[in-house]
């Protein structure tokens, strides 16, 4: 695999609606990091199990996945309950791990030249996907405010859900992310923890940007 050299990597895990795409995006934004959302590509992949369930086999996802385009995973369909609930069950396959890692990598060691780097999100990059990352960030929040803002998100969308279903689903999904066999959700020793439960997106940026900007000013690239 090409790697590009001298570029900023980010590596940040989450549970579930924890605010992570959020900061992720924040941070990219204002450091000029390709950002990448890689729970999108397991929604996409659960997406085409939907649409597609006799021809859902390897052969076909790595095909799918060889054609993926960044703008196929901005599809609003992706973010409902239904697509992140299968979701977290096609990502207990470890062939279709092992398919959906090379194109995570290839972007994160090579991102698009127009950018210093990349920050990337999602359950096991900060172990799995980039364990040489310059900066790495657990972030989390308590369950039941994770809840309230996919609710929020989920109603911005027009989704017809209550809040109890929302909490049931999100619970379910950690349970199957933090227990599952094949690369869990975990927070590795070398990974900043970030509670966003008591915190607005404005000091969760600043908080994580004060981290980054103190070594990069160490390390003399500020
Ligand atoms: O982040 P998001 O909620 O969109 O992810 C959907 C599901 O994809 C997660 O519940 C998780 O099971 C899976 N996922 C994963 N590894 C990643 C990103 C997401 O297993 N790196």
């Amino acid at each position: 695999m090409k790697k590009r050299k001298k570029i900023i990597k980010i590596a940040i895990d989450s549970p579930a609606a924890a605010g992570a795409g959020t900061l992720a995006k924040a941070i990219s934004k204002h450091y000029n990091l390709f950002y990448l959302d890689t729970g999108k590509i397991y929604r996409y992949l659960a997406f085409l199990k939907i649409k597609f369930p006799k021809k859902f086999n390897l052969k076909f996802i790595k095909l799918k996945i060889k054609k993926l385009k960044i703008k196929d995973l901005s599809y609003k369909f992706l973010l409902s309950d239904e697509v992140g609930t299968k979701a977290s069950l096609i990502a207990k396959n470890k062939s279709i791990r092992k398919a959906v890692h090379s194109f995570q990598k290839n972007l994160a060691y090579n991102p698009p030249k127009k950018f210093k780097g990349s920050c990337l999100d999602g359950r096991d990059i900060t172990y799995n996907i980039i364990p040489d990352a310059d900066f790495k960030f657990y972030i989390t929040a308590d369950v039941k405010i994770r809840a309230l803002r996919r609710l929020k998100e989920l109603k911005h969308l027009k989704k017809k859900i209550t809040y109890k279903e929302v909490l049931k689903s999100i619970k379910n999904r950690d349970k199957s992310d933090f227990n599952r066999k094949i690369s869990p959700l975990r927070k590795t020793k070398d990974s900043l923890l970030i509670n966003t439960t008591n915190l607005n997106k404005r000091a969760c940026f600043l908080k994580i940007k004060k981290i980054i900007d103190r070594k990069l000013i160490l390390n003399g690239n500020l």
